[in-house]
């Protein structure tokens, strides 16, 4: 089935959508979220449950997808073994998409059979509600990404309500809930921002599951299971995944991404097929991580920055990884301003924080440019400079922020 390699068994267990059946670490939180679903769905209520994976700020790769995911397939199994039926609908909202986009995709993905071409989002919400009545179906929803939700100015909090709260809103016929939301968010500041935003949904966030970044013990496990699942017998050993969970584990320095670690392994397994070799040595998984390194960012130019800076950054970093390109000014203050309210320090001044900015761009950091005809009056757009990777400059950054703030 596989074209015949010299490592690799299954490369699908390599890909970056891939879920383990079983997990081997972080399994007790999975569980207990689980749980919560799982009971509830037998409680004369129903499934009405709102439940938040965040992870720690500036983090990725940290397993929060990989768990909703793993929760989501769980509910579905188990529950069938009890004779209930329940359907999942997976949205990665990082666009911000309108609620009616939002219903759209539900609506596709959990292949509810509900039409909805042009109607209004409440005779959608209605007829979701009603279909999965008649068909005595559950549905958890998972809103990955959730925190572009509270920022994108194609929702209103009104929208949120009307999803969120749909059984206050709009109640099944026969009383019981039938749809479950599993929200994930970024980080700790979805949560204050749901708090300001939409506090009635806030308040009735069942479990917060918080998910730090990964240490080498954990991603040892996490690699030896990719291993064992996906590279052929004898082609690699510990020694070659501990070169690689202790370069990325949070507790010897590295981001704690699960995700960079297993790219690590897949990189010097094709290297090793690449070159018809039987076994991962280990120069190849040193040229793997040094190559991974390669796509890499002025880390001590980026710890030489003061704290207003790293916040201006962060602010272009985050926007860069939502998937904006040049964002104004105006937007960028509103993010940075943010993000002091988070760190609970003063913002500076409009003309300090404009000077920081000519610093960024001055630096190479970032691009500014004046926007042409079409934005009413000129104003500047910035965006961070193309080489950089964002997600990685996101988590130097924010590194060198909590050392900053230390000060
Ligand atoms: N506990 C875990 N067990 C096995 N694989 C994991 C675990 N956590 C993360 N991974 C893997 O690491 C990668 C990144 O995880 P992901 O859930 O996408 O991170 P995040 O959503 O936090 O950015 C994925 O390939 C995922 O399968
Ligand atoms: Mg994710």
């Amino acid at each position: 089935m596989y074209p015949m390699g010299s490592v690799f068994e299954d490369k699908s267990v390599f890909s970056e959508t891939y879920v383990p059946r079983e997990l081997r670490v972080r399994a007790k939180e999975a569980d207990m979220l689980f749980k919560i679903y799982f009971n509830k769905l037998f409680s004369s209520a129903g499934l009405s449950d709102i439940a938040v994976i965040y992870g720690s700020l500036g983090r990725v790769g940290i397993g929060k997808t990989t768990i909703a995911k793993y929760v989501a397939e769980k509910l579905v199994e188990a529950s069938r073994r009890e004779g209930v039926r329940v359907k999942v609908a997976y949205v990665n909202v990082y666009t911000g998409p309108s609620l009616y986009s939002i219903l759209s995709m539900i609506v596709r993905n959990a292949e509810l059979g509900v039409t909805v071409r042009g109607s209004p989002v409440i005779d959608i919400l209605k007829a979701i509600v009603d279909t999965l009545y008649i068909n005595n179906t559950y549905l958890l929803v998972i809103l990955d990404e959730f925190q572009s939700m509270l920022t994108s100015p194609k929702v209103e909090a009104d929208d949120l309500y009307a999803l969120l709260r749909v059984h206050e809103e709009m109640p099944s016929k026969d009383g019981v809930a039938r749809i479950g939301f599993l929200l994930v968010a970024s980080d700790v500041r979805a949560l204050s921002y749901m708090r300001e935003t939409i506090p009635q949904v806030e308040s009735q966030v069942s479990f917060k599951l918080h998910l730090p970044a990964y240490r080498s013990y954990e991603l040892l496990e996490i690699l030896r299971q990719r291993a064992e699942l996906g590279l052929k017998p004898g082609s690699w050993n510990d020694e070659i995944l501990e070169m690689i969970s202790e370069t990325y584990g949070e507790d010897k320095g590295g981001d704690g991404s699960a995700r960079r670690a297993i790219m690590a392994l897949r990189m010097a397994a094709e290297m090793a097929e690449a070159e018809g070799r039987q076994f991962i040595g280990a120069d190849l998984v040193r040229k793997a991580l040094a190559e991974q390194e390669a796509s890499s960012i002025p880390v001590s130019e980026i710890k030489s920055l003061g704290l207003h800076e790293l916040l201006i950054l962060r602010a272009i970093a985050d926007a860069a990884v939502e998937g904006m390109d040049y964002i104004t000014t105006g937007e960028l203050r509103r993010r940075y301003e943010l993000l002091c309210e988070t760190l609970q320090v003063k913002a500076r001044g409009y003309t300090q924080f404009h000077t920081y900015i000519r610093q960024l761009n001055s630096m190479g950091l970032i691009e500014a440019r004046i926007s042409g005809k079409g934005m009413r009056g000129r104003t500047t757009l910035i965006r961070l400079a193309p080489p950089i990777p964002a997600d990685r400059l996101r988590e130097v950054v924010n590194e060198a922020i909590m050392q900053a703030a230390r000060h």
